[in-house]
């Protein structure tokens, strides 16, 4: 895969309506991005597609949606005020401030964001001569430095110097699950091994903005927290790897050859254990999703920080003891991006012609199907198409499309993924028929009407 299809991505996420750039008409806003019309809906069942998997289909596992605002201590329990940091360097000709480990990847050299400043600053004096700024080109730089990547806000505070006793918007979600912990205890018949699983927007004051959606400022995360017997950890962490992994291929029907699994060495602080599951990108293999061992670290900072019993007493045996957090964190944003590259298609048609589609898998699709009459310009068919739509609309999301012919109106829908197109020819107003176009084979079958709604039903749930 090439850097090319992540330029066709993004041009066709934004002339599709999937992804606009933020505040566009103001220039856009540094590694932000809004969801579009189908954006959203594609997002949406991507959450849906997770939300099932994770919480309805385990009785164990139940939900929450915490705040985006928390207490300032939960962020030095966690240890993110002291050491949730990238390292950066600062051209000092044109002040230009880039990401050093990613800086030193970019000339072939491995870093990692967990190194210390002496390790980053190390590889930089080895490399200082291949080293040049992407913008003016000068070869002279700062040392590397940790910056800390929590966002800051004076929410509350109404003084001028709020900034130095900031509150963080959530640089991580699993946090707010962490502080429920005894609430879900307290409120559900949960015991151990339960999980608590929550989607949500995170924030990251990242140094440099790169690859489209890949790595925002505003993210969405989709985690899920399975605390258990210190003694299960290890178990349960093997057990949710297979389980995360059969998600991309079942759920989302990623072709095996595109995942890869990363091991990190170099632990984040709270880390006992951590696996990254890589998606092939059109920017080559990077991280989708975390799944970390994060040991008893979470809830004894808590415990200590907010002087909150927060162990866990086991009936049966009668004993206490501090639970183990096997973690699982996907982001939302890598995975809709790479859903659009796994299904982005170019097809070569008769006549030199190309069409796009998108074959997403059924679920994902953010329209589920379209119905056009045959031609406008004839009211009987506008209206048949209409009461056809109307009795579709409560069921799917549906779109209905009179405009241009009917050759274009495939390709508009083939584009966003579509799977199903329904016409209402002059057939329909004899017989009660109508045609029904399957997006992939492009074959057309005839369907009566009484019968649609479940036939269309049976057809998207077979996916
Ligand atoms: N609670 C653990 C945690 O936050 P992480 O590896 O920092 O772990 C988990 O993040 C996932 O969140 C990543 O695998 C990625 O999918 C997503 N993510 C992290 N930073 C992101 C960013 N700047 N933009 C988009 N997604 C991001």
């Amino acid at each position: 895969m090439e850097q090319n299809l992540l330029k066709k991505i993004i041009s066709f996420s934004k002339r599709r309506g999937f992804i606009f750039p933020c505040s566009e008409i103001y220039g856009g806003f540094s590694a932000v991005y809004d969801y579009g019309p189908y954006g959203v809906e594609l997002a949406n069942n991507i959450k849906s597609a997770w939300w099932k998997t994770m919480v309805q289909e385990n009785e164990n596992i139940i939900g929450l949606d915490s705040a985006i605002f928390m207490h300032p201590k939960v962020w030095q329990a966690s240890g993110h005020v002291a050491g949730f940091s990238d390292p950066l360097v600062e051209c000092k000709k044109c002040h230009t401030r880039i990401r050093a480990d990613h800086f030193l990847e970019e000339i072939g050299i491995w870093a990692d964001e967990k190194m210390s400043e002496i390790e980053i600053n190390k590889l930089l004096d080895e490399n200082k001569d291949k080293l040049k700024c992407p913008k003016c080109g000068e070869n002279n730089f700062s040392k590397a430095k940790k910056f800390n990547l929590l966002v800051k806000s004076n929410l509350g505070n109404f003084t001028s110097d709020w900034d130095k006793s900031p509150v963080y918007l959530r640089g991580e979600t699993c946090q707010g699950i962490y502080v429920n912990f005894k609430n879900v205890l307290d409120s559900t018949r949960q015991k151990i091994p339960f999980g608590i699983a929550q989607i949500g927007k995170a924030f990251r004051n990242e140094i440099t903005a790169r690859q489209f959606i890949f790595r925002q400022r505003e993210f969405t995360q989709m985690e899920m927290q399975f605390f258990v017997h210190p003694e299960k950890a290890k178990e349960n962490y093997e057990r949710w790897k297979k389980k995360r992994w059969k998600f991309y291929l079942d759920n989302l029907k990623f072709k095996e050859k595109n995942l890869k699994w990363h091991q990190h060495k170099n632990l984040v602080f709270y880390a006992k254990e951590a696996w990254d599951i890589e998606y092939n990108f059109p920017f080559g293999f990077k991280e989708i999703e975390g799944i970390h061992n994060r040991g008893n670290y979470d809830l004894t900072q808590h415990s200590k920080f907010s002087q909150k019993d927060l162990s866990y007493r086991d009936n049966k045996t009668k004993k206490e003891y501090i639970p183990y957090i096997i973690e699982t964190s996907a982001g939302l944003d890598r995975t809709l991006l790479a859903v659009l590259t796994e299904f982005y298609t170019e097809e070569k048609l008769e006549k030199g012609k190309t069409r796009i589609v998108l074959k997403l898998p059924k679920n994902l699709a953010p329209i589920k199907v379209a119905v056009f009459p045959l031609l406008r310009n004839r009211p009987e068919l506008i209206d048949k198409a209409r009461k056809i739509f109307n009795s579709l609309k409560p069921e799917f999301m549906c779109e209905f499309d009179d405009n241009d012919n009917i050759g274009k109106r495939y390709r508009r829908q083939d584009e966003i993924g579509t799977p199903y197109c329904i016409t209402v020819d002059f057939d329909t107003l004899q017989d009660n028929t109508v045609t029904v176009r399957d997006r992939d084979t492009m074959q057309q079958e005839r369907i009566k009407i009484e019968e649609l709604t479940d036939k269309l039903h049976k057809k998207l749930n077979n996916n």
